[in-house]
């Protein structure tokens, strides 16, 4: 099984994706709200990129009775006229429960719906739920892609740490032992950017929370008075969930992410 890694959303080329199962990470802090989200009873994400699509997005669900939160953020900050941030602290589960978020964010959404064309499986990655992850994508038994969101085009240490996770997990699972080897894993094909990224998460993985202290975007989140989400976007494996996008739908026509 071959694994690779795209650094940033930018990096995305479509026709490379064909088949693959896609993880997308945008720890801080788009996948990390929709994975908690989704853990804590929401019924399906609605990715948008676009704020005035997202506002009618959400206004058609509404309008076919579907209880539905519209949130979004743009540099890190809530959206005027928005109800809801993109803070994962904002939708425990008496206020996600049975209700459909309709979320747009300046990478994480548009990471997530560029990678839909081609591939097999899209999964949504964070710390929270890394190994989770990694089962899904051993169990599904195709060439994994890791899409690290990045920020505006740049390289965040953050998502590539989670995306080491995965890898880490996957190795553990299916060639534990083979960290003390000099070669490579014999049933996974690791590209250099997934070595690269294993060796980051070894670094990190006693204190993922260090990594953001070190990160351009975990900075900016503390200085913004966001430590508290920084604290649980940091914590690895609370979740069992695997938040998967589906294709869009018939009935309404975009893609959305459910529990798999
Ligand atoms: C993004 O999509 O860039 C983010 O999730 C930004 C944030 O809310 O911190």
């Amino acid at each position: 099984m071959h694994i690779d890694l795209l650094p940033t959303a930018e990096s995305i080329v479509p026709a490379e994706l064909t088949g693959c199962t896609a993880v997308v990470f945008d720890v801080l802090r788009a996948t990390s709200t929709i994975v908690t989200a989704i853990a804590h009873g929401c019924r399906g994400v609605v990715t948008v990129v676009d704020t005035a699509e997202a506002q009618e997005v959400a206004a058609r669900l509404a309008g076919e009775n579907t209880p539905v939160l519209l949130a979004g953020e743009r540099g890190g900050e809530k959206i005027p006229g928005f109800p809801h941030g993109n803070s994962p602290l904002e939708y425990p589960p008496e206020v996600v429960g049975g209700k459909v978020l309709v979320l747009t964010t300046s990478n994480g959404t548009r990471a997530l719906n560029a990678t839909i064309e081609g591939t097999h499986t899209v999964l949504v990655g964070s710390l929270l739920n890394a190994r989770a992850v990694a089962q899904k994508a051993c169990r599904l038994g195709r060439d994994v892609t890791l899409v690290c969101a990045g920020t505006q085009g740049k390289f965040s240490l953050e998502d590539t740490l989670a995306a080491g996770m995965v890898v880490l997990e996957m190795v553990e699972m299916m060639d534990p032992g083979w960290l003390c080897s000099n070669h490579q894993p014999p049933s996974l094909d690791l590209a250099d950017l997934a070595v690269a990224a294993l060796h980051l998460a070894l670094a990190y993985r006693e204190n993922p929370r260090r990594a953001f202290n070190r990160s351009h975007h975990g900075r900016k989140l503390f200085s913004m008075g966001l430590a508290a989400d920084l604290d649980w976007c940091a914590s690895l494996n609370t979740f069992e969930v695997v938040p998967v996008l589906k294709a869009a739908k018939k009935e309404n026509g975009y893609p959305i992410i459910e529990k798999c």
